[in-house]
């Protein structure tokens, strides 16, 4: 027998990467692949690329850089780009960095098993296509291994929004909702192998309107009640949704649906009309607060977080208060701000660009504002109850970690409890990132 060989997989941006770098995994897994955590040791390293912001790029060729002389202590290792890098920049990176045998763009890594045959016959593959296979049905053969407690399951892929400063909807291409029995399938056999918490995840994911088994589109709030009826499944997530498609039925969700948490990331990027409108956004700063009352209407406990750009290009010092005057009237648990990153080809791209100095100096005004909030919420919930996911043990003995329904990561010491179960606890102190408590009887 021979031994198995070994795949390397570093992952980076969003937790729609983390559910890609599974499945091309599970896809290669079924060439004799196993994972390793260790690259010197790996037959295959793929990098999982983002392109959403910084020089994304220049990062992935420093990083091949640094692992091109492995080549040469294994000279049957292969190097490969996959992700939204791999998309923009196609043929370019074998010619910047030849030590890459492979290049995968993210709508066709179900090819992966295909290309690795290539690589072995020592020619190198490359497929930025965006084929009219589904890439998901493609790849149903899995491994069944167990899983931990709580997964991501892509939903629904691509984005028709065209944001003016956002590379997503030219690197992972249209919308696409993938079939609400697919989807069932999937949640099932995640359930089947232990998960017990399932995020859906979409670029656009409150865009969902895929097939019904009647060939009827269905929202994602019917997706979502049907995910409801799954025993062993106890808690549904979604990210990352978009104001505008905030429809009745899923704020009716977040009131009505038991298994559907607390939580909701609704970014939107901007507190200033002007911007919005320059972002096209299509809302604007008062639109998306009526929907934010709506929706605590409808859930008062829910915990909200939100993605800021600062920096966009034209922005005033009278625009980025108008996004610190929205952060203080919605009050978030979480918030995730960003300087403005040039993307070439986008339409903001052209535009006047905001003093890089003064960008870094609102970065660091709105964050202090984001962590006091943050920091605010997290004490506020001290005191209260809460039932913990438990995800792995803490790093002290008896001690265990979970996350609670709104997504806080919660320690719990002298824990009884396993892996996977949910447990009610009482929290008793709030730390930095984290909160503590005690298992309640
Ligand atoms: N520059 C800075 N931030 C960006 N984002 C997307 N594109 C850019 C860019 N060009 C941010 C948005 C989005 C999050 C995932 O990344 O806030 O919601
Ligand atoms: Fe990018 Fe989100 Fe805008 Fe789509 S809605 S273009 S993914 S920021």
């Amino acid at each position: 027998m021979t031994a198995p060989k070994k795949l390397f997989i570093k992952t980076y941006g969003c937790q729609m990467n983390v559910y890609d770098s599974e499945r091309m995994a599970e896809a290669l897994g079924g060439e004799g692949y196993v994972e390793t955590k260790v690259a010197e040791e790996a037959d295959m390293i793929l990098l999982n690329t983002c392109h959403i912001r910084e020089k994304a790029a220049e990062k992935v060729y420093s990083e091949l850089g640094r692992l091109k002389p492995l080549k040469t202590v294994n000279p049957d290792l292969k190097i490969g780009v996959a992700g939204c890098v791999a998309q923009a920049e196609g043929e370019e990176i074998m010619r910047r960095q030849p030590a890459v045998d492979l290049v995968v763009g993210p709508q066709s890594y179900h090819r992966l098993p295909q290309m690795e045959a290539r690589l072995r016959q020592g020619e190198k593959a490359l497929d930025t296509d965006f084929p009219p296979e589904d890439k998901f049905e493609e790849m149903r053969a899995r491994p069944k291994a167990r899983r931990a407690p709580s997964a991501f399951l892509t939903v629904q892929e691509g984005c028709d929004k065209f944001c003016a400063f956002c590379v997503v909807p030219y690197t992972r291409g249209a919308e696409v909702s993938r079939p609400v029995t697919r989807v069932l399938d999937e949640a099932r056999d995640l359930v089947a192998r232990g998960v017990r918490e399932i995020t859906l995840l979409g670029q656009n994911v409150n865009a969902y309107h895929g097939l019904g088994p009647d060939g009827v589109e269905q929202s994602l709030a019917q997706l979502i009640w049907a995910l409801n009826d799954i025993d062993g499944l106890e808690r549904i997530r979604f990210t990352t949704s978009h104001p505008n498609d905030m429809q009745d039925d899923l704020i009716e969700a977040h009131r009505d649906c038991p298994k559907l948490m607390p939580y909701l990331h609704l970014p939107v990027q901007s507190g200033s009309d002007r911007i919005l409108k320059r972002m096209n956004r299509s809302h604007t700063a008062e639109s998306y607060l009526r929907l934010i009352e709506r929706i605590r209407a409808a859930r008062p406990d829910i915990l909200l977080s939100g993605d800021f750009i600062v920096g966009f290009p034209e922005e005033t010092e009278a625009d980025f208060q108008a996004t610190l005057d929205l952060i203080e009237s919605v009050n978030y648990g979480y918030a995730y701000s960003f300087k403005y990153s040039t993307r070439p080809g986008t339409p903001a791209a052209e535009r006047a660009q905001v003093d890089p100095e003064e960008a870094d100096a609102r970065l660091q005004r709105i964050q202090a504002l984001i962590t006091q909030q943050q920091q605010n919420i997290q004490k506020e919930m001290v005191g209260r109850d809460v039932r913990v996911l438990v995800e792995k043990k803490g790093r002290f003995d008896g001690q265990m970690v979970g996350k609670s329904e709104y997504l806080h990561a919660v320690h719990i010491d002298g824990c009884t409890a396993a892996i996977g179960d949910i447990l009610p606890v009482r929290i008793t102190e709030a730390k930095r990132n984290s909160l503590a408590a005690i298992q309640r009887t």
